[in-house]
């Protein structure tokens, strides 16, 4: 079994000769065979500059549903599916904005979060979005209107749990109530497995 530091290591190897060369890569950080690891999409600027995944505004949601849930920060593992910042030119200011990952970012850094799942051997894998829920089924159609709010077996024994991405509740405040109700359910499963 790899440990997480090979892990991180043959990454960066192979950033060095990729096209993402000079991007700063965001390794996911936490417990070691925790309950839950919890998977977002890609590091956004704050995560940029600090070089942590989920700080800045994405901490303060995580901070709420690790309220709601019950379990503390350093008790789960937190990790993203793209370990860079994807950026776009903004034309208006013509500085670095956030964009969604490309599915090239996608393929590259699939292997190593599919790895990293392996080392950290969660019970329960949380998702946020499309993006690590497509990664982690291996289901290139699945979509979170379909998995949201439920435990799910997956192919490797473990449970998914995929919920909507923050971001997207921000942008479509409809979303909130079914967050709010499928982090209860999160919080009813992960205590009816005495995982929380
Ligand atoms: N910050 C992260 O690290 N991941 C996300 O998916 C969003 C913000």
């Amino acid at each position: 079994m790899k440990h997480i530091k090979d892990i991180q290591n043959e990454l960066l190897e192979a950033v060095q000769t990729s096209p993402y060369g000079e991007k700063t890569i965001v390794f996911g950080e936490g417990a070691e065979n925790p309950a839950l690891m919890m998977i977002g999409e890609a590091p956004g600027g704050d995560e940029e500059k600090q070089g942590r995944p989920f700080v800045g505004k994405a901490g303060k949601n995580l901070s709420a549903f690790l309220e709601v849930v019950g379990l503390k920060r350093e008790e789960i593992y937190i990790s993203n599916v793209v370990k860079l910042r994807p950026t776009k030119e903004s034309p208006k200011t013509g500085k670095a904005v956030n964009r969604p990952p490309s599915a090239d970012e996608i393929a590259f850094f699939l292997p190593y979060l599919l790895e990293e799942i392996k080392t950290i051997s969660p019970k329960v894998v949380v998702t946020l979005g499309n993006v690590p829920l497509k990664a982690v089924t291996g289901e290139r159609k699945a979509v979170i209107g379909d998995y949201h709010g439920r435990p799910v077996m997956l192919a490797d024994g473990r449970t998914l749990f995929a919920l909507y991405h923050p971001a997207a509740v921000i942008y479509n405040r409809a979303l909130q109530a079914t967050y709010d109700e499928d982090l209860l359910e999160l919080k009813a499963f992960l205590q009816k497995e005495g995982l929380a």
